[in-house]
């Protein structure tokens, strides 16, 4: 019985040392477990670009009457859209905001003396639609 009372009082001691080495041990896999959760993130999304096909019905049905089909141009109104220095020096970006104000005979940059309507002269596109009729240009250019 002496012998059991020494073993268990052991057995407890060792216990504790065990329990607070363990404590410490948990300490210090909680920090490594800080640096675990800084691994990177998942992929990241591209930035969003235009919905070609969706940019091809909305040129279909404000464009194609002065850009004609396939934005080849239509002579003495749009301009050829695959042949277009400007839409392939231009970025997305450049190309949205020329779109929205278009190029009006006044301006001295314009071609061929007729006027480029803001929007194709819909003004129901929004920023989206046009984006995603860049996106169909850039189809027709490669
Ligand atoms: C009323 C006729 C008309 C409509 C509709 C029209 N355009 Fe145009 N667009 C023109 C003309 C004319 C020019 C050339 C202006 C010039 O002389 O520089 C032009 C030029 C452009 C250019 C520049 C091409 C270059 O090489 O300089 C882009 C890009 C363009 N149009 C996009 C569009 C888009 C997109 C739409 C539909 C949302 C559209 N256009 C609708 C007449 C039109």
């Amino acid at each position: 019985m002496k012998l059991n009372k020494i073993g268990l009082f052991i057995f407890v001691a060792f216990l504790m040392v065990f329990v607070v080495a363990c404590g410490g041990g948990g300490d210090s896999s909680s920090s490594g477990g800080g640096g675990s959760e800084s691994a990177p993130p998942t992929d990241v999304p591209a930035a969003p670009v235009g919905d070609a096909a969706k940019g091809e019905e909305l040129f279909n049905s404000t464009c194609i009457a002065c850009h004609g089909q396939g934005g080849v141009g239509i002579e003495g109104l749009g301009k050829s859209i695959p042949e277009s220095e400007f839409v392939r020096g231009k970025s997305d970006e450049e190309l949205l905001a020329f779109i929205k104000v278009g190029r009006p005979t006044s301006d001295p940059e314009n071609t061929t003396g007729v006027d480029m309507p803001p929007k194709g002269g819909n003004p129901a596109l929004t920023d989206e639609d046009i984006v995603d009729i860049i996106a169909y240009f850039r189809t027709l250019q490669q």
